[in-house]
């Protein structure tokens, strides 16, 4: 072995290897601050007595949405105790106890129990200690179209919204943040008139902002000298043609894991195409290979069709090949969805206007090389 290898054995170009991960919060961040003033100025009234705005946080995927609203929240708790932010991910919790489980964690440090505690007493209790502290609270519903999938979204925001009907000086507001600009109205059919929001847009990043994202993580996850701008400018262009920056800062560590394993102090073209190669390939293989068999049969009659679907067409054949009731049926639509193996789209028509359109993420060729 060359002295060299031997030297490298130990050695890693990752300086924090943790700036790759989902939750790695970037202490530069730049390219949103109108939206995070949006923010502010929507919480500013909590903070002086008043109501918050409610509004709806808008953007497509890696937009920046989730961080923004952390950072943001962060800040509030740091200037004032006059305002309680709940965060919470409506993947993780549609109920109404789940969610009022989470405002009772931030308000009193712990989870009511999960049983013998009916939901009304715990909806009082947090209501009672905003009123008598005089505090306001917002509550952050993250990915919220997940949320309106269930019949308790309008319930929860009336809860929330008409508190100060029997709550004396409760104040309280609503951020409701979604991914996919065509949920944007049927958050307006799912609640109603409780809540009036404002929106604030999360535009897409254009290359240069890509690029400098990408430069900073870089500049945080290895060691001066691993990657030049010419490498970070080849994976900006991967990151811009796919339109998610996720793909970008996966594409970084990847390819610097790559280029570890070849042993080599900086990251080259190469490691970037292979881990180009590697990160379509594997993922979708591993997510495929996850499924149950009636989520391998949706999947194969969408590649049948190979077109645009609508969910009333996707239904029928479905439950004509697999034999099942139609909330099998959603409920096998929704985890392809979470898996982002499908998009689905509302298309604004159908009898109430609320038809959906059904969109394979992947080409069918693609999908078929994962032994399907
Ligand atoms: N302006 C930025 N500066 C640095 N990193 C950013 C910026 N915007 C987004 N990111 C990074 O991109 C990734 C995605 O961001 P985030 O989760 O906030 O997006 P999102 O809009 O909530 O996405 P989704 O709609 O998929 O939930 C995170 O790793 C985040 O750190
Ligand atoms: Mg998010």
């Amino acid at each position: 072995m060359a002295i060299e290898d031997i030297l490298m054995f130990d050695e890693t170009i990752f300086n924090d290897i943790n700036a790759f991960n989902p939750d790695y919060m970037p202490p530069n961040y730049n390219f949103r601050d109108s939206q995070m003033e949006g923010m502010a100025m929507a919480i500013r009234p909590a903070i002086r007595g008043g109501r918050p705005t409610n509004s709806v946080i808008l953007g497509s995927c890696a937009t920046g949405k989730t961080t923004a609203i952390k950072k943001v929240f962060e800040l509030v708790e740091k200037t004032t105790d006059k305002v309680v932010c709940v965060y919470i991910n409506c993947q993780l919790h549609t109920t109404r106890f789940g969610i009022f489980s989470q405002i009772h964690k931030k308000i009193f440090g712990h989870q009511p129990p999960e049983t013998g505690v009916p939901f009304s007493r715990v909806y009082e209790k947090v209501m009672d200690k905003l009123s008598s502290d005089g505090k306001s609270l917002i509550v952050a519903f993250d990915d919220v179209n997940y949320l309106f999938q269930t019949p308790h979204a309008n319930k929860v925001f009336y809860d929330i919204l008409r508190a100060y009907e029997e709550y004396e000086g409760v104040r309280t507001g609503i951020f409701a943040i979604l991914s996919d600009l065509e949920f944007r109205f049927a958050l307006d059919k799912n609640v109603n008139t409780v809540f009036i929001p404002q929106d604030i847009v999360f535009p897409p990043y254009n290359y240069s902002e890509i690029f400098s994202i990408l430069k900073d993580r870089a500049k945080a996850g290895f060691f001066p000298g691993v990657v030049s701008d010419e490498i970070i400018e080849e994976i900006a262009n991967q990151t811009y043609e796919v339109g998610d920056l996720r793909v970008g800062i996966d594409l970084l560590r990847v390819s610097g894991n790559i280029a570890e394993s070849n042993a080599s102090r900086t990251i080259e073209l190469e490691h970037v195409e292979e881990a180009v190669a590697k990160q379509g390939s594997v993922n979708l293989m591993e997510t495929i290979n996850s499924l149950n068999d009636l989520e391998k049969t949706m999947i194969k009659v969408l590649i049948d069709r190979d077109e645009v679907v609508t969910a009333g067409a996707l239904s029928k054949e479905f439950k004509e090949q697999a034999g099942v009731s139609y909330a099998t049926f959603n409920r096998t639509l929704e985890k392809l969805e979470f898996l982002r193996l499908v998009d689905t789209r509302y298309t604004g028509k159908g009898v109430r206007g609320n038809s959906r359109e059904i969109i394979l993420r992947f080409s069918p060729e693609d999908i078929k090389r994962c032994n399907l």
